[in-house]
């Protein structure tokens, strides 16, 4: 299969899937929640959403298995989106552009912006909870909520937000910078994959495999996006370019160089592959989302 056609069918599926889930812009809090969908329906890739429905998928072929996934997938992208809008806020790392165009809070507001953040955090965790996941049982559920609350929060994509803002313009080493990549973006990467396993009842075994091949994939995604800031386009990927040097972040580019980086992004996509050896064909798909996570040009 190829990897544009798979990634089209996938994400059409997600974007069908979102628009079902997420709340209508009417009544009282129209305004608000017209926020939240500026950014939601701003045309992202839908990575997580789709891993998380690849990794159900590798589990199992069942249409049942899928269905079951495509709600949690849908939190995980509300999550996402939330992150990304904090993320361009003034405090933070002050974007204009996302996903081509203008950010949250240029347009609403920073408060505002804050707000369809929050917003929409909380309503994946109702989307997890609610009707749409009874598909899943009770244990499963709670279990996913539990794994999706610990990769989004302070030991996770929020604690690694907090120590990429605490040390920019310092200097550290790998084991700092493996912490960041692993927690800001490893986290909910992992948690995408691992959360769309259980939903299609996965064993322990499998899930401990697919955690490693999220961890791997997380890492080499974030060293790719350091990457793209240093050698892409505004056109291309939607968002400024080469904001990272002048905010000194810390990021494997200005720890490593260039080519090195590259090197370990590979490295770690040979880790993930490995991590699915006593999987079948149905792992194919994350098979081909490990390649294109470091072939990616957006
Ligand atoms: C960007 O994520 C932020 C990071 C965690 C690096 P994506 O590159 O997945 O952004 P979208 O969702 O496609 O816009
Ligand atoms: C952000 O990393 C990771 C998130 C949790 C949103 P970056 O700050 O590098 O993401 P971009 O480059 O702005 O998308
Ligand atoms: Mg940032
Ligand atoms: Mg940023
Ligand atoms: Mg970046």
């Amino acid at each position: 299969m190829e990897i544009k056609t798979y990634l089209n069918e996938q994400r059409e599926l997600v974007e069908q899937a979102l628009v079902g889930l997420m709340l209508s812009a009417a009544g009282p809090f129209a305004r608000h929640i017209e926020a939240m969908r500026y950014s939601l329906f701003s045309g992202g890739k839908r990575l997580r959403p789709i891993l998380c429905l690849a990794a159900a998928g590798a589990v199992s072929g069942s249409e049942d298995s899928r269905r079951a996934a495509l709600p949690v997938a849908c939190a995980l992208e509300c999550i996402h989106t939330y992150s990304l809008i904090h993320d361009d806020l003034p405090a933070m790392d002050d974007d204009d552009l996302r996903r081509g165009k203008a950010t949250n809070h240029t347009v609403y507001g920073e408060a505002a912006a804050i707000l369809a953040g929050d917003g929409l955090l909380t309503y994946a965790f109702d989307l997890l909870s609610s009707a749409s996941t009874s598909a899943l049982s009770d244990h499963v559920r709670i279990r996913i909520i539990q794994i999706v609350a610990r990769a989004a929060g302070s030991q996770g994509m929020v604690g690694g937000q907090a120590l990429d803002m605490i040390y920019e313009g310092k200097e550290a080493g790998y084991e700092v910078l493996h912490t960041i990549h692993q927690s800001k973006t490893g986290a909910l990467i992992t948690a995408s994959i691992e959360a769309g396993a259980l939903a299609a009842a996965a064993d322990e075994v499998q899930v401990t495999a697919l955690r490693s091949y999220g961890e791997q994939v997380g890492l080499a995604f974030q060293i790719i996006d350091d990457l793209l800031d240093l050698e892409s386009t505004i056109e291309e990927l939607g968002k400024a370019v080469g904001k990272d040097v002048g905010a000194r972040k810390l990021t494997f580019p200005a720890l490593f160089g260039v080519e090195t980086s590259r090197v370990m992004a590979q490295d770690a996509i040979v880790a993930a592959l490995e991590a699915l050896q006593d999987f079948d064909a149905k792992a194919d798909p994350l098979r081909l989302l490990a390649r294109y996570i470091v072939e990616r040009k957006k």
